[in-house]
């Protein structure tokens, strides 16, 4: 098998993408521009993945002079290695502090807006391929289009319009300061899995919405959805429905299920996470056909989600060089042969 979908590539505006296979964001702890981080993401992207999408990094970080000057050295290192490379932009910490945004006062919606669009000017600068706000996970941003969490009363909340508002306003922000080889996501959860929750129907309004604004590419990511949901079954109905590329994630694996579900349509992308934890040269190697070298992720999440709930930095249970490619950059080859 060639695996001719996952590897055909695509532009979208300006910009190319070798292949449909994305790292979606995952904190890691390891500082987004440390030397650690840099290397850490660079050899993913020596490992053949189309496009890198940097952990989620709080917006008003990018105001920082040293951190600017670094961001520079994070793009060029994964560009030089051979993958597009996007930041998704979060509000303050992530995890955040569950700030109710019913409480939220306007001045301070307007400052996280402004956040956005400055990180998105600074990351532009710094030669990314765009940002991705962080809509999703029940997170701030997602909070504002929950009608659970947001029982606001004003111009951010009330009905489905409203509360989508504050994503709007971001995304018009962003797309005022991009040009047309800077692209704008949005990573999006589809369906809020509790009892007066959004729905489905909602997500499509919404996605329509971002679609007159500009947007270039939905990430759905139904995170919270129940075992053995069919992750892609929503990134299809809204890519049929809104006619936005999309990417998909979730348990993606195996590399037959991901080939074929940009073969059937499901989506333009397909994110590969926690396998690309345990085995960064996971592209190359099903490029190559060479399944006997693949180190397969067991979905345990000792290392890695736990990790991170234990706040210590990532690494994963049969991969222990993650975090420590700075220390190996010398023998990242090898693991090839
Ligand atoms: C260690 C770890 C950290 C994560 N951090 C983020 C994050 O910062 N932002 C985000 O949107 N999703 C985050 N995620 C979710 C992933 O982007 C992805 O959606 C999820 O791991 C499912 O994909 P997979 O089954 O291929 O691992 C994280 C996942 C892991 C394992
Ligand atoms: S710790 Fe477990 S779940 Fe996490 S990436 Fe490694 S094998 Fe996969």
């Amino acid at each position: 098998m060639s695996y001719e979908y996952l590897f055909s590539p695509i532009s979208i505006k300006g910009l190319y993408f070798k292949n449909r296979i994305v790292m979606p964001p995952m904190a890691t702890n390891f500082g987004i521009v440390t030397d650690q981080s840099i290397a850490y993401y660079s050899k993913r992207a020596l490992g053949g993945v189309g496009s890198i999408i940097i952990e989620g990094t709080p917006a008003h970080l990018f105001r920082n002079k040293n951190f600017q000057e670094r961001l520079k050295l994070l793009a060029d290192s994964i560009h030089k290695s051979g993958a597009n490379v996007f930041v998704q932009l979060t509000i303050r910490s992530n995890p955040q502090p569950r700030k109710d945004v019913t409480e939220i006062p306007i001045d301070e919606i307007e400052s996280y807006i402004e956040d956005f669009v400055y990180a998105g000017k600074v990351c532009l600068e710094a030669g990314f391929d765009g940002v991705e706000p962080h809509g999703a996970h029940g997170f701030i941003m997602n909070q504002f289009f929950s009608p659970i969490f947001n029982r606001r009363n004003d111009d951010y909340g009330g009905d489905v319009y409203r509360r989508m508002r504050f994503a709007l306003d971001v995304i018009r922000g962003l797309k005022s300061v991009a040009n047309d080889r800077f692209l704008i996501l949005y990573r999006h959860t589809p369906v809020e899995w509790k009892d007066g929750g959004y729905s489905l129907e909602d997500t499509i309004l919404f996605a329509r919405e971002l679609k007159k604004e500009g947007l270039d590419i939905l990430d759905v990511s139904p995170s919270t959805a129940p075992g053995s949901y069919d992750y892609g079954a929503l990134a299809r109905e809204v890519k049929k429905q809104v006619g936005i590329p999309v990417i998909m994630v979730g348990k993606m694996y195996v590399p037959d299920l991901a080939d074929s579900k940009i073969r059937e349509g499901y989506a333009d992308f397909v994110a590969i996470g926690r396998t690309l934890l345990s085995d960064p040269f996971l592209p190359k190697k099903i490029q190559d056909g060479r399944f006997d070298l693949i180190n397969s992720c067991r979905q345990c999440n000792i290392k890695c989600h736990g990790y991170l709930r234990r706040r210590i930095p990532i690494s994963c249970v049969v991969n222990p060089s993650v975090g420590r490619e700075f220390l190996e950059r010398g023998s990242w080859s090898r693991e090839l042969r």
